[in-house]
């Protein structure tokens, strides 16, 4: 049996190594570096993005906000890995982007939804493609219906539901493929005022709770404001970004409180003031 007496030293390791600060935080959810965008339409090229730059904590929500035709939609596939920049990297944590991934889900503003699927059918589609056991993948489907507030409806059709109803089936989708960010075009565009509102909110809540990171396209001010930590400004001819504005409000955000309507004001202010000075310049 061994002895460990008092004059047995044992030598502990000192100080960690000196490591810079900015190496070890953690790396970026995703890092767009110098990306660059060409379309060749037959002898004619556009160029979508110049040189944009942007980098994405895990977590945060951002907004990508500005006019039809700015390069937003680009982005967000290239992100997605649906399509390849023409030059620059995107990388997620540290590694490039080869290809479309279920960490890193679309959500389309006309939902993309299988029509011959009932709702939940269609929230454990991607689960259904790993071969789980059927328990296991009914209990998946049946956590995300629940989560977006649709487990009286979860043997519906998409024809059976509203549009509300289709937006929250495909936001369970992706969120049940674990996905680890949420790319959304401009997905409430297309519903009523009251709906959006309540979809605002119910994304707000999910976000809150699955600490999922969230890009979500649009070009309503008050939605930016609404949702994001971060606005990130884009503009035309060639798309890129203009700015990069963090929103201070405290959350829940109040949409009839006197903070939140200055917020909203100024960055109308701002936005029309780009506008109109590209115009006139
Ligand atoms: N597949 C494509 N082929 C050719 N041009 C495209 C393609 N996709 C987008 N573009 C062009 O790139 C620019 C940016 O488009 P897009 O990203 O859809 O803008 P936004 O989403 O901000 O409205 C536009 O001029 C558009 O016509
Ligand atoms: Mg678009």
């Amino acid at each position: 049996m061994s002895n460990l007496s008092a004059n047995v030293s044992i030598e502990f390791p000192t100080a960690a190594p000196a490591t810079p600060y900015a190496e070890r935080r953690p790396l970026p959810v995703l890092d767009i570096k110098h990306v660059s965008k060409v379309f060749t339409v037959g002898h004619q090229t556009v160029q979508a993005l110049r040189d944009v730059n942007l980098t994405i904590q895990k977590g945060e929500f951002i907004c990508l906000i500005g006019a039809s035709g700015c390069g937003k939609s680009t982005l967000l596939r290239i992100m997605a890995g649906f399509e390849k920049a023409s030059s620059g990297i995107v990388n997620m944590y540290g590694m490039p982007i080869a290809g479309p991934d279920p960490q890193r889900g679309m959500v389309f503003q006309d939902y993309g939804l299988f029509p011959w699927l009932t709702v939940k059918e269609n929230i454990g589609f991607g689960q259904r493609q790993r071969n789980l056991p059927k328990a296991r993948l009914e209990e998946i489907s049946a956590y995300y219906t629940d989560m977006v507030g649709l487990t009286r409806f979860a043997d519906y059709y998409p024809g059976q539901l509203s549009g509300g109803m289709k937006q929250r089936v495909s936001i369970a989708r992706v969120l049940a493929n674990e996905c680890e960010v949420l790319l959304m075009d401009e997905p409430f565009g297309a519903l009523d005022a009251l709906t959006r509102e309540k979809l605002q909110q119910d994304l707000l809540e999910i976000w809150e709770r699955t600490k999922v990171t969230v890009v979500f396209v649009t070009h309503a001010v008050e939605e930016a404001v609404m949702l994001s930590d971060r606005v990130v400004v884009m503009t035309a001819g060639p798309g890129r970004i203009e700015e990069d504005i963090t929103i201070e409000l405290s959350r829940p955000r109040d949409i009839t409180a006197i903070e939140f309507n200055e917020v909203r004001r100024n960055m109308t202010r701002h936005l029309s003031s780009h506008v109109s000075s590209k115009v006139a310049a």
